[in-house]
């Protein structure tokens, strides 16, 4: 692979601007463009008005700009056959069609590919009516997961304590709470154990282990207050070791792999396992049919190739042979998010000292605009975030939160507490 290539990035977040800053170093790079951006994709790619939901004009777009790369961020576009739709009109897309974002698409459909290829995940009930759903629930014990089927953008699960709040899950997802995503529920058994995020590149047929990572759901230190779609994360997660990697990869990885070829839906992408560490071995949780946001930012930072060869090998499938090099270094990143996020917050405040932040450190943008006059402005919950290297997590937390301390916004806060189960492992805690 000589030649130069054009590359649209679709979306919005601080999962896409690393990704376009890690495909802007690539010396493969012709154009670049990412849509719609934000504030801080501006400075390295163009940044045209483009509807991803719209696949027609993604097309037209794609075909004006001689595009030989589109990769698609986040899950709604796959989910709605983006992927399909390009390679139909002779476009490489990095991402899976629509039936193998299903994977992310529908909890019931995945947990229906657990059972078939016999992948460990907890045990579950399908059900599409209220009545069916509360007879399987009295034959069950609390804790218990309800989960809406569809994407629900991460608020769909609940984890009941006891059997009402269970049953008023029901009633809620039936009721409407969660739209369509709740034209069906899944039912699961209660997993313990310690959660690692596991990326694994696939071509179809051929998986490439990425990296692992941590992320942080709740908004608040210590891991308390409600679910959010991620408030920090570092990598490598130590607590994976190369063995529970192997043992993923023969046991949930492949079978998956296997079977979606099997139905004829191959997996082409980046697979995202959300895995449970539990003392009968790894567990799925779910799948994701993209790179998670903001663990993607801590990947970007620990990648040393080029990355648009990956993205390629996954499209084209040729996976097999790819050999990617990593920093032996961890990264983290801190998630900085307007004040009421995950509830209410106020658009539009001013960023400032984004240029007191360490040169070492990269601050990739998520819910920002950039003004003509260059100032900064929130523009979503999670805003922005801080990301640093370090030789050991408890190195790339310091320099991430020097960061942090460098940004004067008022208006934002962050965790504090960003990778304190792998700081307390370095510490031999
Ligand atoms: P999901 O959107 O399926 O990843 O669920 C969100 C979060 O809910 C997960 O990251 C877990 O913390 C938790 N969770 C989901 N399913 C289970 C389960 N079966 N047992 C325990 N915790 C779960
Ligand atoms: N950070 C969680 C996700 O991307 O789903």
């Amino acid at each position: 692979m000589s030649e130069k290539r054009n590359i649209l990035v679709l979306g919005t977040g601080g999962r896409e601007h690393a990704l376009v800053w890690k495909i802007a170093q690539s010396p493969l790079l012709g154009a670049l463009y990412c849509a719609p951006g934000n504030g801080g994709t501006a400075a390295l790619a163009e940044t045209p008005t483009l509807d991803m939901a719209d696949h027609e004009a993604v097309i037209a777009f794609c075909r004006d700009k001689a595009i030989d790369l589109v990769v698609i961020g986040p899950e709604a576009p796959l989910v709605a056959g983006l992927a399909d739709d390009l390679s139909a009109a002779g476009i490489a897309a990095f991402g899976p069609g629509k039936i193998a974002a299903q994977l992310e698409g529908s909890k019931g459909y995945t947990k229906d590919m657990c059972a078939e290829a016999d992948i460990p995940t907890a045990a579950y009930g399908r059900f599409d009516n209220a009545a069916e759903a509360l007879a399987y629930l009295d034959t069950q014990s609390a804790p218990i997961v309800v989960k809406a089927d569809g994407l629900a953008a991460g608020k769909g699960v609940i984890i009941a304590e006891d059997m009402q709040m269970a049953r008023d899950a029901v009633a809620d997802i039936f009721g409407g709470a969660f739209g369509d995503a709740g034209a069906e529920l899944v039912v699961e058994e209660f997993m313990t154990g310690e959660e690692a995020s596991f990326f694994v590149l696939c071509d179809g047929e051929n998986a490439l282990p990425l990296a692992t990572a941590q992320d942080h759901k709740r908004v608040g230190d210590g891991d308390t207050g409600p679910n959010t779609g991620g408030m920090g994360a570092y990598s490598p997660a130590s607590i994976m070791t190369p063995a529970l990697i192997e043992e993923t990869m023969q046991r949930i990885i492949e079978p998956t792999l296997a079977t979606m070829a099997k139905r004829g839906a191959p997996y082409r992408g980046v697979l995202y396992a959300g895995l449970m560490l539990t003392p009968e071995g790894p567990k799925l949780v779910e799948y994701n049919a993209r790179f998670g946001d903001p663990e993607c930012q801590v990947l970007m930072m620990r990648l040393k190739s080029d990355i648009v060869p990956a993205l390629q090998a996954a499209a084209d499938g040729s996976v097999k042979g790819l050999v990617l090099d990593w920093h032996d270094d961890a990264a983290m990143t801190v998630v900085m998010a307007a004040n009421g996020y995950p509830g209410a917050y106020e658009n539009g405040t001013v960023i400032g000292g984004l240029d007191a932040v360490d040169a070492a450190s990269m601050v990739f943008h998520a819910g920002t605009a950039q003004a003509e006059d260059g100032t900064i402005t929130a523009t979503g919950g999670r805003v922005l975030n801080v990301t640093a290297r370090g030789k050991t997590v408890a190195q790339a937390q310091a320099s991430a939160y020097a960061g942090v301390d460098a940004i004067d916004w008022p208006q934002g806060f962050c965790r504090r507490d960003i990778g304190y189960r792998e700081i307390a492992r370095e510490a031999g805690d």
